[in-house]
């Protein structure tokens, strides 16, 4: 698994971000990440994860996994593909993206068993806790009304942030809890780190900012 405290930046399906130019961001981040030691994961569409691999300098993360078996299924992300295009981990059950606890569950278990870092997005305490009892690699504790907003979670709702640390600790100490939705300063990162989070997911801040280095420096720097 990836070190912590860790910023992982989620690029959706964003136009900036797809393609050439989640290659670019992956070639970016790889850069900053040498340079300055952080824990830095993109996660990425399916189609782009080969090409950022490629660059052989920053871990790649899918968005989404579905626990089919290998065979005759269409249009699924099979676990073992995402791991022979060179992810190292998945985002599972993201708000976007929701899932049965079921098929959480199951994710989990054909991650464990392909070597993907499983990250196991939740939007509130309770869902937090449930989720630490799948023994996920990671929880990213993300209220949807704060997704794509201009306030962090760690300012709108810092409780969520603790209550989920404590919650998820009292079930599995050893699973990591990062936090999302509004992340997008270092300032954040920081306070993220003071209410017991191991990191941070984002997406917009870095995505749509006009100065992606600008934003990641700064992010990274509130990792101290
Ligand atoms: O996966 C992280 C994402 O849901 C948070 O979005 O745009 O608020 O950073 P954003």
């Amino acid at each position: 698994m990836e070190q912590t405290p860790i910023i992982i930046v989620n690029v959706k399906t964003y136009l900036e971000s797809t393609g050439p130019r989640a290659v670019a961001m992956a070639r970016l981040m790889g850069t900053l990440a040498s340079e300055t030691k952080a824990s830095l994961v993109i996660a990425v569409q399916p189609s782009d994860i080969s090409a950022c691999v490629a660059l052989g300098r920053l871990p790649v993360y899918a968005q989404h996994i579905d626990p089919m078996p290998p065979g005759s299924c269409t249009g699924w992300v099979l676990p073992e593909a995402v791991k022979a295009a060179g992810a190292v981990g998945t985002l599972i059950n993201h708000s976007e993206h929701r899932l049965r606890l079921a098929d959480i569950d199951a994710c989990i278990t054909r991650a464990n068993a392909v070597g993907l870092t499983s990250v196991v997005c939740t939007n509130n305490v309770a869902t937090s806790k449930a989720a630490a009892g799948l023994l996920p690699s990671m929880i990213a504790i993300e209220p949807p009304e704060l997704i794509g907003g201009d306030i962090s979670v760690t300012t709108a709702d810092p409780r969520i942030v603790s209550d989920s640390v404590k919650a998820v600790k009292s079930v599995a100490p050893g699973v990591k809890v990062l936090c999302g939705a509004g992340v997008k300063t270092g300032e954040d990162v920081t306070a993220a780190g003071r209410l017991g989070a191991d990191g941070v997911l984002l997406a917009s801040g870095v995505v749509k900012a006009k100065d992606q280095e600008k934003v990641l420096r700064d992010l990274i720097a509130g990792l101290r």
